[in-house]
């Protein structure tokens, strides 16, 4: 049986939750309801409890809850949380990463897959700002339904209305349906974020990488079942699911934990690899009469080394950020590095740091232009790939 966690907003279309639970436990759902101080304006917790069959949750601020069902426990027991109705004011503090009541507390405190289904007048869901927070929690990977499109409560026309229960019951089929563990019995070493070369003990050269592509792809692995080493450089990231995580700053350091996690099935560099280092200084730096000129020396080229090393990985991804003649340049990086694939990205917009990115694909048969969508969604479907080449026989 499977178990939702279900967070009431407080909207007109709260009344739609009593039918949605009605169909969830209908289909062998477990549905528990957290109710927010607004959504009770409009569904009592009566009517959730009654027919959730279940206690209902709506305030952080209850000792008696607090010691029987912790709010951290309550979001990491379920399977999924659902959001219905999500108001364009609980979508935002959620975007913020808000923790102002038990609701929004929950949400920021799993990683259980959440799934909202918005309702809200017309305006408010087309205004720019909703639009944002809806683009920034499609990025950090939360499903947001398209809101129904009609007439509404409060009299106007157009997108905004709460989808159907039974469309929300469907996505909710859809986000839980198991995926198939492809990749088990595999590893694959996936590298990320930047490298930082010291310069002395204070100061060091780096790049704009956050890391949060090559995370994303780590975690998509995972859930396919792989087991993954993920090489990380100096992020702020928290370790995705299931990954084992190496952290290192320099590339010579990573250089040497990617020979250190070597055999792999697979190996994808997503890292950006700083191109040189320099010998740093023992100590700090003083100002002088002279400014000091950096003498730059090679790293070793991680992915060539891999490529053409003796413990090649069947399959070898290779990333090429560049910011211009994006395809030209990675064609001719797939080819002298040896890498099998190359994932294309132009980074000269918001790509580095940013929640999405658009992707070229090269392989030897050929050149592949993904849409912009979010890096969750670029890593499942790079993740997909990766299963596909290596169930093909050898
Ligand atoms: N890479 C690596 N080790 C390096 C430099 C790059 O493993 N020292 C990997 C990256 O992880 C990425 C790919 O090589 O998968 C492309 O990196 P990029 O910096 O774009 O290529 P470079 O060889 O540095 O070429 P250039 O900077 O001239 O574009």
């Amino acid at each position: 049986m499977t178990r939702i966690l279900l967070i009431v907003g407080g909207g007109i279309a709260a009344y739609k939750a009593a039918e949605l639970i009605r169909l969830l436990k209908k289909r062998g759902h477990a549905v528990r309801c957290v109710l927010t101080d607004s959504g009770a304006h409009f569904v009592t917790p009566m009517t959730l409890a009654a027919l959730s069959e279940d206690k209902v949750y709506t305030t952080l601020w209850d000792l008696k809850d607090e010691a029987e069902m912790g709010h951290i426990q309550l979001s990491r027991e379920a399977d999924l949380i659902v959001v219905a109705p999500a108001t364009a004011d609980l979508l935002a503090r959620m975007a913020g990463g808000l923790a102002n009541d038990l609701a929004t507390t929950i949400l920021l405190a799993t990683d259980t897959p959440v799934l909202a289904a918005p309702a809200m007048n017309v305006r408010m869901w087309g205004h720019v700002a909703t639009q944002r927070n809806v683009a920034q929690l499609r990025a950090d990977g939360i499903t947001v339904m398209e809101p129904d499109e009609g007439p509404m409560a409060c009299g106007e026309f157009g997108p905004g209305r709460l989808p159907e229960p039974a469309a929300i019951a469907a996505a909710i089929e859809a986000a839980l349906k198991p995926v198939a563990r492809r990749l088990a019995g595999r590893h694959v070493l996936v590298t990320a974020g930047p490298t930082h070369e010291p310069i002395d003990p204070v100061r060091y050269l780096a790049n704009r990488s956050s890391g949060r592509q090559g995370f994303a792809i780590a975690e998509s692995l995972a859930r396919l079942g792989a087991r993954v080493t993920l090489v990380a450089g100096p992020v702020t990231l928290v370790t995705p699911p299931g990954v084992d995580r190496i952290d290192v700053e320099t590339a010579r350091e990573m250089a040497d934990a990617v020979a250190d996690a070597l055999p792999a099935d697979a190996a994808v560099m997503v890292a950006a690899v700083a191109d040189w280092h320099v010998a740093a200084a023992p100590q700090k730096m003083k100002k002088g009469a002279a400014v000091p000129v950096l003498q730059l020396a090679e790293n070793p080229d991680i992915l060539a080394r891999v490529a053409q090393g003796p413990d090649r990985p069947r399959l070898v991804v290779g990333f090429a950020a560049e910011t211009e003649r994006v395809v030209e340049h990675a064609v001719a990086k797939r080819i002298r590095k040896q890498a099998d694939w190359i994932v294309a990205n132009d980074v000269s917009g918001d790509v580095m740091g940013g929640g999405a990115n658009t992707v070229s694909l090269i392989t030897a048969d050929g050149i592949e232009t993904w849409d912009r969508l979010p890096k969750p969604v670029v890593a499942d479907r790079l993740a997909e790939r990766i299963a596909d080449a290596l169930s093909d026989p050898v």
